[in-house]
């Protein structure tokens, strides 16, 4: 009987689960999109409990159109949006609140507050990240302090808080296990990625109690079994976790140090492997956890850009320029250039390397002449300008010189971006076969733990380039571009 591995991708916009096989090909895909939730300007919340419905759905919508039976799964792997902090009661299972989403800028007061006590070299020096409303560890102490009785039941150990990892592997397992991985712990803001622990100072800093908080495990190995009555009268082991953007570092196979990923998703992620030793940045990156697997933790360079596929859906949705995101490539390769146009999606304020909450986009350079095809380029570009910005960074701070990027996520679809992109940063890029690296990711991790796979040699050897572009802008060219994408996000920045 043929086994297969079940990953489970739980997105910003989507969840989806995937049938992967021993050879890492995608078997069958359900996805389900669910609710946003704006409740103010610049505030983005999702209802855990939809999210928890949506992954029993997909897990029902892959078993039966797959044909695959349940005693067929050999693991689960789980992979997630990362930093989206939920908060629920132990004994009804029911969350307090909404799960404040990652991009929310709900928490950006708090944080000034505690910038202004002079705290963000301590948190860096701890975390590897900076004080920004991005990471959960205000999003907690947001709801405890918001919520009417929260805090008294925190105080008493009536609840706990998860990243949605943590949320699912909770539900899947019937409230067995409350766990989570070093990758996203390492995204809470209150877990110390040197001593890899949960830490007490930044803990009383954030008024968290340590009782609410996950047991931190790592990124590979049987945390827990599913139900039975969630997945077809089976207990199948749950065998992987990873944030989603470390679960990709580990799809594209990126194994040793100074490779490095970059996955267009509803926002963008450079990731690089710096191995078993955390790189501090100078230029704006995030240290952080890549995954402790084979009894070690590695770790990563991050860039963190909050704005990619989302403005493509801010052209079809909100500006109503494309009726699909797919169209956005026939529309950039109707002209030559976007003729100065800059479009810089900075919607819920600017990441890595700017760290600015409060600039809010901009458009520069319109002329009466000035078409949709010049508009719908300019964004594209803005991912490629955002992207080159982080590399620098990246390069600058690792002092590895990148030979080539690999890439994955929706959007990598787009040829013209994809070339463009190879064409600003003057590296070639390439595509993999599997597109999906995400949820590879997790199967892979899920899968070394049960022995599906055997050790990450053999899992690289499956890793495959679908398409490589080279780089082909003469150097003034590409400098020109870049000079006037500055200028523009220097402005940006300006104006608040
Ligand atoms: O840090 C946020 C990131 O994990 C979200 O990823 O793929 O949902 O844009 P994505």
């Amino acid at each position: 009987m043929e086994k297969y591995i079940l990953s489970l991708d739980q997105g910003t916009t989507s969840s989806r689960a995937i049938l992967f096989n021993k050879e890492g090909e995608i078997v069958h895909v359900a996805q389900k999109e669910f609710t946003q939730i704006f409740p103010k300007p610049g505030w983005v919340e999702h209802n855990a409990s939809e999210i928890w419905g949506s992954i029993l759905a997909v897990i029902a919508s892959v078993m039966s159109e797959s044909n695959v039976k349940p005693e067929q799964i050999a693991g689960v792997g789980i992979t997630n949006q990362r930093e989206t902090a939920v908060v629920w009661d132990k004994e009804t299972g029911l969350p307090i609140y909404n799960a404040i989403v990652w991009q929310s800028r709900q928490t950006s007061g708090i944080c000034d507050e505690l910038r202004a006590k002079g705290y963000n070299e301590l948190f860096r020096d701890k975390t590897g990240l900076l004080i920004d409303a991005y990471f959960s560890g205000t999003k907690v102490k947001w709801i405890l302090d918001n919520v009417e009785g929260a805090r008294e039941k925190a105080d008493q150990g009536k609840l706990l808080f998860g990243t949605i990892d943590t949320w699912l592997v909770w539900k899947l397992s019937g409230g067995q296990a409350h766990v989570t991985d070093y990758s996203n712990a390492s995204r809470t803001l209150m877990y110390n990625i040197y001593d890899l622990k949960w830490d007490e100072e930044l803990l009383e800093i954030l008024s968290v109690p340590k009782s609410m908080l996950p047991e931190v495990r790592p990124s590979s190995e049987v945390y827990a079994h599913t139900i039975d009555y969630h997945f077809f009268g089976q207990e199948v082991p749950i065998a992987g976790i990873a944030g989603d953007q470390q679960a990709a570092l580990f799809g594209q196979a990126c194994f040793s140090e100074g490779m490095a990923k970059n996955t267009y998703g509803t926002g963008c992620f450079m990731l690089m492997n710096t191995g078993e030793k955390a790189v501090k940045s100078d230029n704006g990156l995030l240290t952080t956890l890549a995954w402790g697997v084979d009894g070690k933790v590695e770790y990563a360079l991050e860039g963190s850009i909050f704005v990619a596929g989302s403005a493509i859906q801010w052209l079809r949705d909100g500006l109503r320029m494309l009726k699909n995101a797919a169209d956005s490539e026939s529309y950039a390769s109707k002209v030559d250039s976007t003729e100065g146009v800059y479009v810089v999606p900075a919607f819920v304020g600017l990441g890595t390397p700017y760290w600015d909450s409060d600039v809010r986009g901009a458009v520069f350079g319109l002329t009466r002449g000035t078409s949709k095809e010049h508009f719908v380029r300019a964004t594209l570009e803005s991912l490629a300008y955002q992207t080159r910005d982080v590399l620098s960074a990246m390069e600058a701070d690792s002092g590895i010189e990148l030979k080539a990027l690999r890439v994955d996520g929706g959007a990598v679809k787009n040829d013209f971006l994809m070339s463009f992109q190879s064409d600003i940063l003057n590296v070639p890029v390439e595509r993999p076969k599997v597109n999906e690296t995400t949820a590879l990711g997790a199967a892979y991790l899920a899968g070394l733990a049960v022995g599906y796979w055997e050790s990450r040699e053999d899992i690289a050897k499956q890793w495959a380039v679908d398409r490589a572009f080279e780089p082909k802008m003469d150097s003034d060219k590409r400098e020109e571009l870049y000079s006037g994408w500055k200028r523009a996000v220097h402005a940006t920045m300006a104006f608040k």
